[in-house]
């Protein structure tokens, strides 16, 4: 299916099949970052091709890195060990990609040169302080718009001094850039979360023999450790896993089975959220890839029932509540998620766009500053909605169409590229009814 900007999407009666979906986006991102400082040579297998990837792969090379063609699998990644990259001549573009620019600034902030981030509309939007303000605690030098809240980012770095840090959030992309900007500081780095985020830093540093020691919360590294290439092999996205199984849950008859899918602890939180909601959702064939759980997941058509999602379910299921607020949707009773304020500074501001567009679609929504309230049932019925420019609201809002009556058309779908490119085909494959529409006038959306 070619490139689009509208997708039509049909119900369908049932959806069946076995499928495996794209490497990690979190562990590529980390597995190339990792492999361009290693000494010596590493193979990626299995990365992520989404746009976010490719972009942080080209600056990579922007930096003095020498890769293998984009597309290759496995890519090969030739290091420049610690503290290695070059200063680069031109603006380093991280397009749509949170966790590129702000994992690539901790970085960046430890090297003796001028550099300037940046990044789509979308992206030049999302707050950047939370990374800003303890790398400039460590002796970065940082600027940016609105005093560095924003990209573009300018970063003098070099001489970092490691030190202790408590992030306010629990955020994988700020620890993750502290953790990178520590492995090349003079000292001892301390993090301490409020909740323990996504750990595939600290899993890859030790997969990689660097002396990194997680305790609870709570992970330490010495600087000036360094590490040589390894070949490695990226499991499933299980973000992209969960339009697929969420799928299976509501359309009904339907069994589909994701192969190969990181189930890492600090990833499963909609698989808890789903069990709670009686959906049928069950693991097989467990196994591990670079230093990470995998197995294959089946889902099966479930009834569910709404469910209470508390504020320390968030950081196990942040990127998953788009998908989770369409399940709500079918389920029998009231969902609530509470305590997910950081939903709204994602790639859309995910609490106020999903309540509108699932409102365009007959949802009873209701918006709470830090999460939702979701009724179940109703009269949801196919529409025009669109993504605000967010793969995981396009794929979330096209999912709920293949179980709902009539037809929906979903605009401004490219972004699914970013983390899935091959969604729509692979969905179809299972039995969807999706579309191009490259209909030149986007219909007029009714309020
Ligand atoms: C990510 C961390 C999460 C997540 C994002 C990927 C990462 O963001 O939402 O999609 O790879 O570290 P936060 O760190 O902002 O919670």
């Amino acid at each position: 299916m070619p490139e689009m900007g509208r997708v039509v999407v049909r119900p369908v009666s049932s959806l069946a099949g076995e499928c495996t979906v794209p490497g990690d986006k979190s562990i590529s991102h980390r597995a190339l970052i990792l492999a361009s400082q290693a000494v010596g040579e590493s193979t990626l297998g299995g990365l992520s091709g989404g746009e976010d990837v490719r972009d942080t792969c080209r600056v990579l090379r922007a930096l003095g890195v020498t890769a293998g063609e984009w597309g290759d699998d496995p890519l090969t990644v030739a290091g420049v060990g610690r503290g290695g990259w070059k200063e680069p001549a031109g603006v380093l573009d991280f397009g749509n990609s949170g966790t590129g620019i702000r994992l690539m600034a901790g970085m960046l902030a430890a090297h003796p040169f001028f550099c300037v981030l940046t990044g789509d509309s979308y992206l030049r939007r999302r707050p950047m302080m939370r990374v800003v303000e303890p790398l400039r605690l460590m002796g970065a030098s940082i600027d940016g718009r609105r005093e560095g809240r924003f990209p573009p980012l300018a970063i003098r770095g070099g001489g970092l001094k490691a030190r202790a840090y408590r992030t306010p959030v629990a955020s994988a992309q700020v620890k993750s850039a502290l953790l990178l900007a520590g492995l090349l500081a003079e000292g001892e780095t301390e993090l301490i979360e409020p909740a323990l985020s996504r750990d595939h830093t600290e899993r890859m540093l030790r997969f990689l023999g660097v002396d990194a020691v997680s305790s609870g919360t709570t992970v330490r590294l010495r600087g000036g450790q360094s590490w040589e290439g390894r070949d490695l092999a990226v499991p499933g996205d299980p973000s992209s896993a969960a339009f697929l199984l969420a799928a299976a849950l509501i359309v009904p008859g339907s069994q589909v089975t994701v192969r190969g899918v990181c189930v890492n602890p600090t990833r499963t939180g909609f698989l808890d959220v789903v069990r709670a909601m009686g959906g049928d959702i069950s693991l097989s064939g467990e196994t591990e890839a670079c230093g990470e759980p995998v197995a294959d997941i089946t889902a099966r058509s479930s009834t569910l029932r709404g469910t209470r999602v508390p504020p320390e379910m968030v950081p196990r299921a942040i990127d998953e509540f788009p998908i989770l607020a369409v399940l709500a949707l079918f389920a029998e009773g009231t969902t609530v998620f509470s305590g997910a304020a950081e939903l709204r500074v994602k790639e859309s501001d995910r609490i106020s766009t999903m309540a509108s567009e699932l409102g365009r679609l007959g949802g009873r929504v209701t918006e709470r500053p830090d999460g939702l309230v979701l009724e179940g049932g109703g009269t949801l019925r196919g529409n025009a909605c669109r993504s605000h420019g967010d793969h995981r609201v396009a794929m979330a809002l096209a999912v709920a169409a293949c179980a709902l009556p009539g037809e929906t058309a979903v605009e401004d779908t490219d972004c699914v590229n970013t983390s899935f490119p091959g969604f729509w085909d692979l969905l179809n494959s299972l039995g969807a009814d999706i579309a191009a529409d490259q209909g030149e006038e986007p219909s007029s959306l009714s309020p």
